[in-house]
């Protein structure tokens, strides 16, 4: 088998999502094959001194995500798809910039800790007692503006956020690398818009320019939701690349739905 790196325990990073990481890495790089099967559950816990049900975690997600597919009584295999950079994952604007090859950078419009809208409550399944980080950016990239971001997260799972956290900064490496958080899974909606008076200028359009409008809820790994976002990408400058595959997945939370 090839060389797993080990796990680093100091991170804040779930161990499953390391794994995940670490066989996905392997895959990209080709020191597994397609149609090669890679280790058993047991074998990658003991190389990595977790217990199996982390390793099954890490491959589930594999499967999830349609890298490997498992055969009844046969064993885990590489599916024989290639990994290009459209494959996608649960990024952030920092991350999805970099593997295009362009500079992120943030300009913060505002960032404050509010009573909710019933329609972010709800989404977030907070009550009206619960505060919200409401944070709102404008993107760019290499240094032209590509959207307005407007992202809230309840108080409660990161409560020192407005003290300790730099909004020009990485939000989703914030939460992980301080508060242990990562989006594992991540709900989007994608509708055509234009962009309004508002915005425009922010964006460096003319008002009415077609945008993307996107509304995503982001969950943890516990399957709680912690980020509630809309944003607004300009048209001419953005580009939405899929990959689907057959992997189950849970119905779209009510709030998404059409
Ligand atoms: C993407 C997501 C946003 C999220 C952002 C975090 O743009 N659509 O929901 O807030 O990434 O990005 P970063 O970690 O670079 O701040």
């Amino acid at each position: 088998m090839p060389q797993l790196q080990p796990l680093d325990r100091r991170s804040g990073v779930p161990l499953h999502y390391q794994i995940q990481q670490r066989l996905m890495n392997l895959i990209r790089s080709g020191a597994f094959s397609p149609s090669q099967p890679i280790p058993p559950v047991q074998e990658i816990a003991t190389r990595l001194g977790v217990s199996q049900m982390t390793a099954r975690q890490a491959i589930r997600a594999l499967c999830d995500l349609g890298v490997i597919y498992t055969r009844q009584g046969k064993g885990t295999f590489v599916s024989g798809i290639k990994h290009a950079r459209d494959f996608r994952q649960v990024h952030s604007f920092t991350e999805e910039m970099k593997s295009r090859g362009l500079v992120p950078s943030s300009k913060v419009l505002s960032f404050r800790l509010q009573v909710g809208s019933q329609e972010v409550r709800k989404a977030l399944q907070i009550s009206a007692g619960q505060k919200v980080f409401r944070l709102r950016r404008i993107r760019y990239s290499d240094g032209l503006p590509l959207a307005v971001e407007c992202s809230c997260l309840p108080h409660h799972i990161c409560p020192g956020l407005l003290e300790s956290y730099d909004p020009s900064t990485s939000l989703y490496q914030e939460l992980a690398e301080r508060y242990g958080i990562r989006m594992e899974v991540t709900d989007e909606v994608v509708e055509v818009g234009k962009a309004t008076a508002e915005e425009a200028p922010l964006l460096g359009i003319d008002p009415g320019s077609p945008v993307f409008l996107l509304t995503r809820l982001s969950y943890s790994e516990s399957g709680e939701p912690v980020e509630y976002v809309r944003s607004t990408y300009r048209g001419d400058r953005y580009k939405i690349v899929n990959r689907l595959t057959r992997a189950k997945q849970g119905p779209l939370a009510a709030s998404m739905q059409i």
